[in-house]
């Protein structure tokens, strides 16, 4: 089964919990909070996941907060780490396809449950294309 690491902020929790729900007979789904509605700052929710990421190894993350904007600027300072924000189901599927997302980031309050886990799908569903243009322009982040 493959390995997904999950974590949101307050704003993200419902939503958090229906796509466990959802997903949970495909994948290995560990949580890493937060667990209640109380105020939290999504970048210590960012890090844990990250930090979390670099010890499991082969494993995707999902990230949500309210717009999914601070997620993505926290979790994308980390080298290993690429984050995609779906917002449309062709960015779902070209964040994997062309930029082999690793986190998929997710804005609560943007998007109902149902659009979030269908953006969602579509992300897991995609594999990398492997295309040498890719594989190139992804090294170069390396670089940085
Ligand atoms: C929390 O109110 C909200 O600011 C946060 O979830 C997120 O949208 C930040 O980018």
């Amino acid at each position: 089964m493959e390995k997904i690491i999950i974590g949101s902020d307050h704003a993200g929790v419902e939503l958090k919990d229906f796509i466990k729900q959802s997903l949970l007979k495909e994948y290995d789904i560990e949580d890493i909070g937060t667990f209640s509605k109380d105020s939290c700052d999504y970048p210590d929710i960012a890090k844990k996941l990250a930090n979390t990421m670099e010890t499991e190894k082969d494993c995707l993350g999902i990230l949500i907060c309210g717009t999914g904007i601070g997620m993505s600027i926290a979790v994308n300072r980390y080298d290993f780490i690429r984050g995609a924000l779906l917002y449309n189901k062709d960015v779902a599927k070209l964040s994997k396809e062309h930029n082999n997302a690793n986190v998929a980031i997710l804005g609560a309050r943007t998007f109902s449950k149902e659009t979030n886990l269908e953006f969602l799908k579509i992300f897991l569903e995609t594999k990398f294309s492997n295309e040498k243009r890719h594989i190139e322009r992804i090294k170069k982040l390396s670089d940085f």
